[in-house]
């Protein structure tokens, strides 16, 4: 039998609720059609807002969502997406497709939509090609609450109260889409445009650099080092691409050998993450500066017959497991890891909602995000696993991988299980616990295949289902995990 053993007894750090943000950039269909249909539209909606897909992420108590990119953020002007829709410039966005950009919608849009989710928005301002006057009036247009002529602008536009920003990233990816910059260029250029980027409200704005692609560690050094006092977060993006993706491998398209890959792929985000905190560590051991994961996720061949510049894939309980194994890995180091995103919302890379005309199914992976709800902003427990190697050649894996933290009474415990035919009985012992368990629940995202999915036909092929617990002695329970799996465990004691 498989252990975990949590510790029950450890005072950790508190899991931000910020790590189960979502990314919604203007590409392909997730902003239009997917959070946005207009008000016009035969599709249900909320003052041009998709209700589904709105409720969807409403159950998922979505923390935060950021916007415009992406690439896109860094050839996007503001002033494009403000006013009366119909002198709103029409373009063509050509970084995603080449469709046509109408810019129905903007600012006013977007922070009425995190109005209707509940959550904080997330800004991404344009170093790449915007100036910084345009960065700092768009920051004064969002939060001026004072008398100019930009807040009047934006009064004229409906909104007499300016609004809260919490988050604000200065650029995008600029070591490429962004400008192609060197690391000590952009800490200059970042230094400079925050300066800027003017504390107006009440709310304090946490500012965030654009930070390393996967393992630019020199990216990292250079930026604390250079950058550092000026910053509050510092952006980190790493995709689960398989090597062999000239092979046009898509989401649900794939073999054993991609199954590995692709989970030995997601958890190099454990030694991401340990390495840049240990370089930026050596400029802030206090661990001041946030590691912000803003774009993660499995980026595969789009599906036949779509748009390649739309990157639409589906998406299978394979997915799932890079979820549940990620947000483990971002649990156990929420003390630098305080933001993150996964790319994107919806019809986009990993999304955890797809839609289709008036449809919208749910996939595994926006399963995960349930499941993992009640991590939300509780206190983090240190676990360990016991179990065994898995995979082929040199795609080898642990099996299992764990969280686990601590809310009002209740604990709660996440497991992956990667192995594609082994079934685990886990032992699960809440280690230095004073008193005894005394109930448990388990909840389990499983499947019959490695590629089953949700289909617009069959929505509901991979659903979460209530899964088998038993309590073993007075701080341990025994859990079933079945072949390719994802669990949740609760316990009150
Ligand atoms: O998420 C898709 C793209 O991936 C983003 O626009 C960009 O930042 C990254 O390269």
């Amino acid at each position: 039998m498989d252990t975990v053993i949590v510790n029950a007894d450890y005072d950790g750090k508190q899991i931000s609720r910020d790590i189960y943000g979502h990314f919604s950039e203007h590409l392909g269909r997730c902003i239009y059609g997917g959070f946005w249909v207009g008000k016009n539209s035969d599709i249900p909606n909320i003052n041009g807002y998709r209700k589904d897909v709105v409720e969807a992420f409403k159950e998922i108590d979505i923390p935060n969502l950021r916007w415009p990119g992406g690439c896109f953020a860094d050839e996007y002007h503001w002033r494009d997406g403000v006013g009366a829709c119909e002198t709103r410039k029409r373009m063509i966005n050509t970084h995603w497709g080449g469709v046509l950009e109408d810019n129905s919608f903007g600012t006013d849009e977007f922070f009425g939509l995190c109005e209707i989710l509940g959550c904080k928005p997330y800004v991404n301002g344009n170093v790449g090609s915007g100036s910084v006057q345009e960065m700092s009036e768009w920051v004064e247009y969002i939060t001026f609450g004072g008398e100019s002529p930009i807040s009047k602008l934006r009064e004229k536009n409906g909104h007499k109260e300016p609004w809260k920003l919490p988050f604000f990233c200065v650029g995008n990816e600029n070591w490429g889409c962004g400008g192609n910059m060197k690391p000590e260029y952009y800490a200059d250029l970042y230094r400079r445009y925050q300066t800027y980027v003017r504390q107006y409200g009440a709310t304090k704005i946490f500012k965030i650099a654009c930070g390393p692609n996967t393992s630019d560690w020199n990216w990292t050094d250079v930026l604390m080092k250079e950058a550092g006092n000026f910053m509050d977060g510092l952006s980190l993006h790493h995709y689960t691409i398989e090597p062999d993706w000239s092979n046009k491998h898509t989401a649900t398209g794939f073999d054993e050998k991609g199954w590995y890959i692709a989970l030995k792929n997601a958890s190099f985000m454990e030694t991401l993450i340990r390495r840049h905190d240990e370089i930026m560590s050596k400029y802030d051991p206090e661990k001041r500066v946030a590691l912000v994961v803003d774009e993660w996720g499995m980026w595969h061949a789009v599906e036949p017959e779509t748009n390649p510049g739309f990157l639409y894939q589906q998406n299978t309980i394979r997915d799932a497991l890079v979820a549940g194994i990620t947000l483990n890995i971002f649990n156990n180091h929420c003390d630098r890891v305080r933001v993150a995103n996964i790319a994107q919302a919806v019809n986009v890379l990993q999304s955890p909602v797809l839609t289709e005309g008036d449809k919208m199914i749910k996939t595994p992976t926006w399963y995960v995000f349930h499941m993992y709800k009640s991590h939300m902003d509780a206190t983090h427990l240190t676990s360990s696993v016991a179990s065994n190697e898995i995979g082929m050649d040199n795609a080898r894996i642990i099996s299992l991988t764990s969280s686990a933290s601590y809310k009002r009474d209740v604990y709660t415990v996440t497991l992956t299980n990667a192995s594609l035919r082994e079934n685990k009985q886990v032992c699960v012992k809440l280690s230095g616990l004073s008193q005894k368990i005394k109930s448990a629940e388990a909840t389990v995202l499983t499947a019959d295949s490695m590629n089953s999915c949700n289909t617009f036909a069959q929505p509901d092929s991979v659903v979460e289902k209530k899964g088998t617990v038993k309590i073993t002695s007075e701080n341990e329970v025994e859990v079933t995990l079945p072949a390719m799996s994802v669990l949740q465990l609760t316990m009150t004691k």
